[in-house]
């Protein structure tokens, strides 16, 4: 059942975050407000347009140029990054210490320790699945197993076809419909069974 966006959800007062998952909040929140979310809740990012390699990079250096304090924003700057590149591949991580002035290795550690950021290509649609306390004593690792099953795929990986990247992440914040995945930022809840999960990945697969 699709309920609601993601910026919804976490806009709410109600969120529910532990601690891990509290980065993962602020970094959602980060994101939602640099993309655009169309009518069906689809949360598009800025590297869809068709900037060059060199657009991109002026349009990151404009950004930490833009800071006042660069080194204390290198959480930031890493979110800014990635959503105008998709992922953060080590010549965009080092490009990023350079500007900041800050060790290349320090960049790396924040880059690997939060596992929103990644360093590899993601598919078309991201497909997240919670793992956050009430969505797994509410079944996430069925749902995860499901998912993995019907994608070929293990999580972390993405589908030969560039269709779909599975992930997982901690509380979103709709614990109420648990266990939940999130595709491109829109939260589908309370999925227990493989047609369930069939018919929602179906919504995100070019018709035949
Ligand atoms: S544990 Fe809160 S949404 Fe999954």
């Amino acid at each position: 059942m699709s309920v609601s966006n993601l910026g919804t959800a976490l806009s709410s007062e109600s969120v529910e975050i532990n601690e891990v998952g509290n980065i993962k909040k602020n970094a959602f929140l980060h994101l939602i407000s640099e993309v655009s979310v169309d009518d069906h809740g689809h949360v598009h990012a800025g590297m869809c347009g068709t900037a060059s390699p060199n657009e991109f990079e002026q349009k990151l250096d404009d950004y930490i140029d833009s800071l006042i304090h660069k080194k204390e924003n290198l959480i930031g700057v890493l979110h800014y990054a990635q959503e105008i590149y998709g992922y953060l591949p080590d010549n965009v991580q080092w490009h990023i210490a350079q500007k900041l002035g800050i060790p290349s290795a320090k960049v790396y550690g924040v880059v690997s320790f939060y596992s929103f950021f990644t360093m590899i290509p993601r598919g078309e649609h991201v497909v997240n699945v919670c793992t956050g306390t009430a969505c797994f004593v509410r079944g996430a690792d069925k749902l995860k197993e499901e998912l993995e099953k019907q994608l070929e795929i293990n999580a972390g990986e993405t589908t030969p076809d560039n269709l779909f990247t599975l992930e997982t992440l901690r509380c979103v914040g709709a614990c109420g419909l648990a266990p939940v995945m999130i595709i491109d930022g829109q939260v589908h809840g309370r999925l227990s069974t493989a047609k369930e999960i069939h018919e929602v990945l179906a919504k995100y697969r070019p018709e035949s």
